[in-house]
């Protein structure tokens, strides 16, 4: 059985089904009324296979292949501080928590030790691509990169640019040679991975705060020079807000800021976009900028809720990001629950009694339609997380031409009844109990809400096995 995401809210099922792989990782067959003699008789020969060459992997009673997850927003040195927050929010989480860190990973015997576990990590999540932020160090940034195309997970690897707001033992020591470090991570993953095929740089200014104008305009140069993709952060947190308007007090607004730099592409991620006006979510749809939406860290950090439904009506893509360490858990499917959580407290209606200015937040008719689905969140994962990261001809789903980044997921089945009444241990097989009897449908909301790493069995990205669990 395979199942993906074929529109926003729309799973197909595609039952008695093969899905042939050649030998570079790219999907050149799916077919369906499938049985196994009958792929030997007719559909090798078709592709010109002999039998004993194939490798075929089925999935059992209970199993499925579901496309690789996106994590288009992941910090990988901030992974040690995964649920170290406390009550702290964006501004003071930055200089209490995250700049200490990412400090220390200047060390590379550190670096390949956090780089390594984040990698595994996510990759027994089943996170097939990643869009990282490193730090402002490029040797271990480097490593980053080295270790994604070891460990063979997709990876964006971006050395972080901040020439500005840092604290001094954090910081780049100016515009130009935040540009020239830029360009040294570029040229080293260009000469491990020449076409980008695995590991691709991204362009990373940190988050306008961080980044001085000089430091913006040669970025934005730079984007212009390679078009190479772009990520940061944009509204996230209201005193971050008061901040870039204090800081650039001839921009309209957050948007316009990266805007007039020419950092809004196509090829730009956004990481939560909480806050924007309606204005700006113009402006970012017109110019084709994506958003990568982080539920766990938004709730984390108290940073608010996006208006994720707001944002697909005006055909801006979105797709999920875990943002560790703001968000502490490094799992996308828990992002995707998280994002149908989230989505609810907008439909909330407000408490009885509540006099604020916004207690109304919505009309009541449009309460149920800002809710996603768990169809919805599964689409954000996958298919609309390769759009966000610029691999949406590429990866996202079971198509003749994609490239095969699958995970291998199994659900626990409780075991058929019998006669005895005497007491029985059942084996624990994780968290999703399945009883036989749920429709599929059915299985996959018990999989993203009570789901984890115990149902990923196998993941492969570009058809290399990159994770088993035994
Ligand atoms: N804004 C600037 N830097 C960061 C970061 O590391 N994490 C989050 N969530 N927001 C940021
Ligand atoms: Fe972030």
């Amino acid at each position: 059985l395979f199942i993906h995401s074929i529109k926003l809210g729309e799973l197909q099922y595609l039952h008695d089904t093969a899905v042939c792989v050649d030998k570079s990782g790219k999907i050149v067959a799916v077919e369906q009324l499938f049985d196994q003699k009958k792929a030997e008789e007719t559909l090798y020969p078709k592709l010109g296979w002999k039998t004993e060459d194939v490798d075929v992997t089925i999935a059992e009673d209970g199993q499925f292949f579901f496309p690789g997850f996106i994590d288009t927003h992941i910090h990988a040195p901030q992974y040690p501080n995964s649920g170290i927050f406390g009550k702290s929010t964006l501004l003071d989480w930055l200089n209490a928590y995250t700049f200490p860190m990412e400090a220390s990973l200047s060390s590379l015997p550190k670096a390949r030790r956090v780089y390594t576990r984040c990698i595994q990590r996510t990759l027994s999540h089943g996170t097939t691509t990643a869009a990282y932020y490193a730090t402002i160090h490029v040797p271990s940034t480097n490593l980053l990169a080295d270790l994604c195309l070891s460990l063979g997970q997709r990876a964006f690897v971006g050395r972080v640019c901040m020439d500005n707001l840092g604290p001094d033992y954090y910081l780049d020591e100016s515009a130009s040679h935040s540009l020239v470090a830029t360009r040294a991570t570029i040229n080293h993953i260009r000469s491990i991975d020449a076409s980008f095929d695995l590991i691709s740089p991204i362009l990373t200014p940190r988050f306008a705060p961080a980044c001085s104008v000089e430091a913006m305009t040669q970025l934005g140069a730079l984007h212009q020079e390679t078009n190479l993709p772009i990520q940061t952060h944009i509204s996230e947190n209201v005193d971050e807000l008061k901040l870039v308007k204090d800081m650039f007090p001839d921009s309209k607004n957050y948007t316009d800021v990266y805007d007039r730099f020419g950092l809004l592409g196509k090829r730009t991620i956004l990481a939560h976009a909480i806050h924007l006006s309606e204005e700006e979510a113009d402006l970012v749809a017109q110019r084709g900028s994506k958003v990568s939406h982080c539920p766990c860290s938004n709730s984390s950090l108290t940073s608010g809720v996006a208006r994720v439904r707001w944002l697909l009506d005006k055909g801006v893509g979105v797709g999920l990001g875990t943002d560790v360490s703001g968000g502490y858990s490094p799992s996308i499917l828990d992002a995707a629950r998280q994002a149908a959580l989230v989505s609810n407290h907008l439909a909330m209606p407000p408490r009885a009694g509540d006099k604020r200015p916004d207690a109304e937040r919505l009309p009541e008719d449009d309460r149920g339609r800002v809710r996603l689905s768990v169809e919805e969140v599964l689409h954000l994962a996958t298919r609309g997380g390769a759009e966000v990261v610029g691999l949406g001809e590429k990866i996202g789903g079971f198509e003749v031409g994609k490239e095969w980044d699958v995970q291998l997921i199994g659900l626990g089945f409780v075991p058929d009844e019998d006669d005895s009444t005497e007491v029985k241990q059942i084996e624990d097989t994780g968290n999703v109990d399945i009883f036989g009897w749920e429709r599929w449908e059915e299985r996959i909301a018990k999989w993203v809400f009570n789901g984890d790493d115990r149902n990923v069995k196998k993941v492969w990205v570009r058809g290399r096995l990159v994770h088993e669990r035994r």
